[in-house]
């Protein structure tokens, strides 16, 4: 019914009565009264006015059809769930491995969202967290590929200047945008399941303790207020045919565009690997999802798996 509403409010040039709505829907005034303040609660912003009735401001509600607006993917989307509120949406998809391939789950915000090496994601309204699960016949040695390609897809759709610190922190100048983390069940030699869940500040303004001065969101950096919605669906649009590409030929036919946006080629880095610190500069990052070090004892390459990379003068 939410999204009726929506539609009918997004079909109107100005404001549409409380009793036009009741009467195309076939429902009481105070349903269309209570749905309305629903949709305003889900993040929809729309403004009433007595004798005009309402209209829509800004209709960014998480639901599967309002992603599905913009979307134009084959598989990946081509089953969506939409939650108030989660763990993590990672977890989300692990707990059900038997949805189907492509299937993305997406939140409002997350209780307990998960970073890289165990770090915990803070995921309170306003930002794009989901997960898209994936069943690639494939080894596990090559899942770091879908890595890659996620972040370079991430990229494109944010625009604005975003760049990749290795792995996959997507920045914009010196600050970080999204979070990568992908996550997989397999036996040797065969995948059963992978997870990437994508996280992107959208539209917060504040980052609390010493987040604040490494964490930025697409609204502070551009101005602009992007529909949850439409980005998550830009993200799958580009994630898709990367993906394909993937499984036909690995990396290969992506890791040059990846490497013209990362920004941590080039720079002297730390990396910490293993319990032991390296430092150095980082000469290339390889199909295989490996970086090369060149360090005063020669170069050393180091797997994308449990590495985590700074710069010499500052995170990015
Ligand atoms: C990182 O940079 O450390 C990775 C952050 C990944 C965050 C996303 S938000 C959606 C998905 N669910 C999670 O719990 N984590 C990922």
């Amino acid at each position: 019914m939410r999204q009726k509403i929506l539609d009918i409010l997004r079909s109107s040039d100005g404001y549409v009565s409380g009793e036009e709505i009741s009467r195309r829907l076939s429902i009481s005034r105070t349903a269309v009264w209570k749905h309305i303040n629903a949709l305003r609660s889900g993040g929809c912003e729309i403004s009433s006015v007595t004798n005009k009735g309402y209209r829509l401001e800004r209709g960014d509600i998480l639901a599967p059809d309002e992603i599905r607006r913009f979307l134009k993917t084959k598989l990946i989307g081509s089953n969506i769930v939409c939650l108030a509120e989660t763990d993590s949406t990672n977890n989300e998809c692990k707990r059900q491995p038997q949805l189907s391939d492509g299937t993305v789950i997406a939140a409002e915000r997350q209780s307990n969202g998960r970073g890289r090496r165990g770090n915990a994601w803070i995921s309170p309204n306003g930002g794009a967290w989901f997960s898209i699960l994936l069943k690639p016949a494939i080894s596990p040695r090559y899942v770091s590929g879908i890595t890659l390609a996620a972040g370079l897809a991430v990229c494109r759709a944010i625009g604005c200047g975003a760049k990749i610190k290795y792995p996959n922190d997507i920045v914009i100048g010196t600050k970080k945008v999204c979070g990568i983390l992908t996550e997989l069940s397999a036996e040797e030699n065969e995948v059963n399941y992978v997870v990437c869940g994508i996280g992107v500040n959208i539209s917060q303004t504040e980052f609390p303790g010493q987040l604040s001065e490494r964490a930025t969101s697409v609204l502070a950096e551009t101005g602009e207020n992007v529909d949850r919605t439409e980005m998550i669906a830009r993200i799958l649009n580009e994630f898709e045919p990367l993906y394909y590409e993937f499984l036909q030929s690995g990396a290969e036919g992506y890791i040059d565009e990846y490497r013209r946006h990362c920004v941590t080629i080039g720079s002297e880095v730390t990396a910490a690997y293993g319990g032991k610190s390296i430092r150095g500069v980082c000469t290339g990052v390889n199909a295989d999802g490996s970086i090369d070090i060149k360090t005063e004892e020669g170069t050393v390459n180091i797997n994308s798996g449990e590495v985590s990379v700074r710069g010499i003068y500052g995170y990015v």
